[in-house]
């Protein structure tokens, strides 16, 4: 019997996992704690929301008191904390929301477990997602492996490292118990559309244009999101105490290579013409500090706890790119209203 909080359960990534503890352990009750924000979406669980084991409290990480009381309320005994500010480009124009929520309220989550759990400390998880952005950008070669230098160089992957870094340190300094997960770019379903593919998915459905930031050749490492969610499940259940895993697709593209390959497989699904939305193809300004390349070395994860990423790119995006174009409502209620003046406001200036 466990009772796990998990942060940010409503989002892209959180709700994924959520639905996977969920249906899958029936005897942990399931507590997902997220202060929806503009990227929270509890249509995102609509399917699991009337489970018996499945609970939601709308919480932000910055109220101290609240935390508490969901600590207390639910005895919690193990966190997966995913919530965050997610989105490189907003942590441009808005660092502080960054430092906020991902530094300060890593550390108030870190401090309510670290008093709830008292002298059982050993007995309880503090599991932190994080993001391979911590490591920097790489050239041509080579690899993120668990031992590559932090290096992070936008105020986002700044605020993750920093958020990484403390709950070493509360390791080290109080004796949690706690892992860390760093992974690659996630693509599939629920995924907001101000990210690279769900945002060419809608813009190639409205036959806007394709916003390709600088020369195109900027290199991301993609994994379907069911396999994060996978690999969240085994290193919660198998990892080592104190440790830290890469989570990758073994899967890298150029930007340009995967927007060309989006629009083709768009146009067959669509039966349009062959070519017709490349066509859509626009080259703006970059973004700044932008990092030239991402790639996984997940060996250790595989060796060491036998996980392996399920689906082909070619599956992955083919159900991501059904999934859209089957759930047409979802996408219409996260792009009216705020979501327009969002789009504007970042990409009228490029
Ligand atoms: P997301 O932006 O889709 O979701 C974040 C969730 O956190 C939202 O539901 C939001 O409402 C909630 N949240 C934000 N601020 C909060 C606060 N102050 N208090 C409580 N809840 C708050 O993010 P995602 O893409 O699902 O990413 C989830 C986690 O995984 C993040 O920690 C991110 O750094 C990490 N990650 C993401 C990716 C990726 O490709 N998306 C890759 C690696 C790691
Ligand atoms: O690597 C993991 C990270 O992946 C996560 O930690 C982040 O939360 C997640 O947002 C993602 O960050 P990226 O910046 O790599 O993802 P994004 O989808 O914003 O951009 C992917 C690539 O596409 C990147 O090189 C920038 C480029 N891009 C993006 C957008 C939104 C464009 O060319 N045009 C665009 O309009």
């Amino acid at each position: 019997m466990k009772n796990i909080l998990i942060t940010g359960g409503a989002g892209f990534i959180g709700s994924h996992v959520v639905r996977l503890f969920v249906t899958k352990y029936p005897n942990y009750t399931i507590v997902n704690l997220d202060a929806l924000t503009y990227a929270g979406n509890l249509e995102n669980l609509k399917d699991i929301e009337n489970s018996p084991n499945y609970r939601f409290e709308k919480v932000n990480l910055l109220d101290v008191a609240a935390l508490t009381q969901v600590f207390q309320q639910h005895q919690i005994t193990d966190v997966v904390h995913l919530a965050a500010e997610s989105h490189v480009d907003r942590s441009i124009t808005s660092p502080l929301d960054f430092v906020y929520t991902n530094i300060v309220g890593t550390v108030n989550l870190l401090n309510v477990a670290k008093t709830h759990w008292a002298n059982e400390l050993d007995k309880h998880l503090f599991y932190h997602i994080s993001t391979d952005e911590v490591y920097g950008a790489l050239g041509d070669e080579g690899f993120f492996t668990e031992t590559t230098p932090y290096h992070p160089n936008s105020p986002y992957s700044a605020s993750k490292a920093a958020s990484d870094h403390f709950v070493r340190a509360y390791a080290e300094t109080y004796h949690m118990h706690t892992v860390i997960s760093n992974c690659s770019n996630n693509y599939g379903p629920y995924h907001f559309p101000e990210k690279l593919i769900p945002l060419f998915i809608n813009n190639i459905i409205h036959k806007k244009p394709l916003p390709v930031y600088g020369d195109g050749k900027y290199t991301r490492d993609w994994l379907f999101v069911k396999d994060h969610a996978t690999a969240i499940d085994v290193i919660f259940h198998k990892g080592q105490i104190n440790d830290t895993y890469n989570i990758g697709g073994f899967n890298e593209w150029k930007n340009i290579d995967l927007v060309k390959l989006l629009c083709k497989l768009m146009d067959e699904k669509l039966g349009r013409a062959v070519g017709e939305s490349e066509q859509l193809i626009t080259y703006v300004k970059d973004r700044p500090g932008h990092d030239r390349r991402y790639a996984i070395d997940a060996t250790k994860l595989n060796k060491e706890l036998g996980w392996y990423p399920s689906v082909t790119f070619e599956q992955g995006l083919a159900e991501t790119i059904d999934w859209y174009l089957n759930n047409g409502e979802w996408l219409h209620n996260i792009t009216s209203g705020a979501y327009e003046k969002y789009y504007a406001s970042m990409y009228t200036n490029r």
